[in-house]
């Protein structure tokens, strides 16, 4: 068994270091540099088809949504689409909108999850073209969709989503590319610098990963936490949701995530000296980086303990934490894959200290497929 997990004590350990080799594997043999294209084998819309979508509705289920979340971000801003992403168990059971001018898109790991394929199924039944990203080639939404595209982050077995997340992502962003330049709305130079970022996320997660002896003294002073509350803007909200299941999922403690601006809406009331604030706050524009910084000090006037994501050369943000991790400089798009690797490593740390059965947690399945 320890075999298997090539040395690791758990496999969500080892499928969190995994995510340079599957990233690497998502993108191969998909980036066209010098044409500024993005090829998948599977690939069979024309450029009519692609212009005619009015709309992008995503269906998914808790990390797969978030990535449908991140994947709005992405396309919205490169295929300029309107983009709803929809939680996949509640779209049949409300009269859903959905027109043969509409890309329906399902995201599962598994490609079995009940609501997903149940959701899924509805929106073809109701005459919109079906796309499905999923890890699992020949799983149920492989075969029910008009097109899929593979994610190829390998097994995944760990119940707690990791390298499936960060796949996604990946692949999402190579779908953006895709459509803007189908839809002409990025030209052969704007593609060609986003798929020059997306070639270097494999070693930027490298990178990224050695922030593990820091995340583990976090887990080691916040592990008997009540609470936890993990806060982003923009791109990084997505990553603060994520952040906050995977802790709930296998340390069992609460945890809650939420777009920044929403902090002082309600959740400022849960803050005292008991409460850690996780705040995902790298340097770009998307993620409205003054106003993170605002949410730090509004948690320290209040006592809470924060734990800082921050930009490698940060050097503004970095007094006002009480932890810093630092992660590498990347694009605001992309920044959430990299930003993603601290909140799973920090999950992982806390649960593994609190000795929890970290790869098959209480109540948990690794595919739902009930409703
Ligand atoms: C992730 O850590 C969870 N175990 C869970 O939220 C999962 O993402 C969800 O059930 C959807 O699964 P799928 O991607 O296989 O459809």
């Amino acid at each position: 068994m320890m075999a298997e997990k090539g040395g690791y004590k758990h496999f969500m350990h080892k499928e969190i270091w995994e995510q340079p080799r599957a990233i690497a594997d998502t993108l191969r043999g998909r980036m066209l540099l010098s044409e500024g294209d993005v090829h998948f084998d599977t690939w069979n819309l024309s450029t009519e088809q692609v212009k005619s979508f009015t709309k992008i509705t995503i269906l998914a289920c808790g990390t797969s949504w978030h990535s449908g979340v991140a994947g709005k971000h992405m396309i919205e801003s490169l295929a300029r689409i309107p983009v709803e992403v929809e939680l996949a168990s509640e779209f049949r059971y409300r009269d859903p909108i959905v027109e043969k001018s509409h890309l329906v898109i399902a995201i599962s790991q598994s490609g079995e999850t009940a609501d997903t394929l149940g959701a899924f199924k509805e929106a073809k039944r109701l005459g919109a073209h079906t796309l499905a990203i999923c890890n699992v080639i020949g799983s149920a939404m492989t075969r029910e969709s008009d097109l899929h595209i593979l994610t190829n982050a390998g097994p995944e077995i760990g119940v707690a989503s990791t390298k499936a997340f960060t796949t996604q992502l990946v692949t999402l962003y190579l779908l953006a590319v895709k459509l803007g330049r189908m839809r002409g709305s990025l030209s052969v130079e704007a593609a060609q610098e986003h798929l020059t970022h997306l070639a270097q996320v494999p070693k930027m997660i490298e990178d990224v990963l050695k922030c593990e002896p820091q995340v583990k003294r976090v887990a080691r002073e916040f592990m008997n936490a009540q609470d936890f509350l993990f806060l982003g803007r923009g791109p990084m909200h997505p990553v603060a949701l994520e952040g906050a299941l995977k802790l709930k999922e296998i340390s069992y403690i609460h945890a809650e995530g939420y777009a920044g601006g929403e902090m002082k809406h309600g959740p400022i009331a849960l803050i005292d000296e008991k409460m850690p604030v996780v705040i995902i706050a790298p340097k770009n524009p998307h993620v409205a980086y003054e106003k993170i910084i605002g949410n730090i000090e509004e948690v320290r006037a209040r006592g809470g303990k924060v734990i800082a994501v921050l930009d490698e050369d940060d050097t503004q943000a970095d007094s006002l934490a009480d932890h810093v991790i630092r992660i590498p400089s990347a694009c605001a798009l992309l920044a959430p894959v990299v930003a993603t690797i601290p909140l799973q490593l920090l999950a992982y740390h806390v649960a593994e200290m609190r000795g929890n059965d970290v790869d098959q947690p209480r109540n948990l399945a690794k595919s739902v497929t009930v409703e």
